[in-house]
């Protein structure tokens, strides 16, 4: 079940490839999921730097690259880790919360 604060994606770990995003399409525009260790993540699908394709980036444990620049984010805390610079410095980020039927569900964060 969604509601306006809660979206359930109709996924659960499983179905996510351990190696790469899984593209969503949400209420709240396009997101990706990722498995990292025993956490799902979901960050923004598109690069804050000029809107490449981050859900198709390479990762490496927690770290993502995003295929257009090699910019480097460390998706545990969804932040830019290659550079100092403020650009691009945070990942637009939901919350996942796992059913106990391990349904994946989304949620905005504040
Ligand atoms: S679009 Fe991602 S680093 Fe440039």
């Amino acid at each position: 079940m969604s509601s306006e604060s809660e979206y359930v994606t109709g996924l659960s770990r499983e179905a996510l490839d351990p190696e790469r995003g899984t593209p969503i399409d949400t209420p709240w525009g396009m997101y990706s999921l990722h498995l990292v260790g025993d956490e799902v993540v979901c960050v923004q699908a598109f690069c804050p730097h000029m809107d490449g394709p981050l859900f198709e980036g390479t990762r490496a444990g927690s770290r993502l690259v995003c295929p257009w620049h090699s910019w480097i984010y460390d998706l545990s805390s969804c932040e830019r880790v290659d550079s100092g610079d403020e650009e691009g410095r945070c990942l637009d980020h939901l919350l996942v919360i796992e059913g106990v039927d391990g349904a994946l569900a989304l949620r905005k964060a504040d």
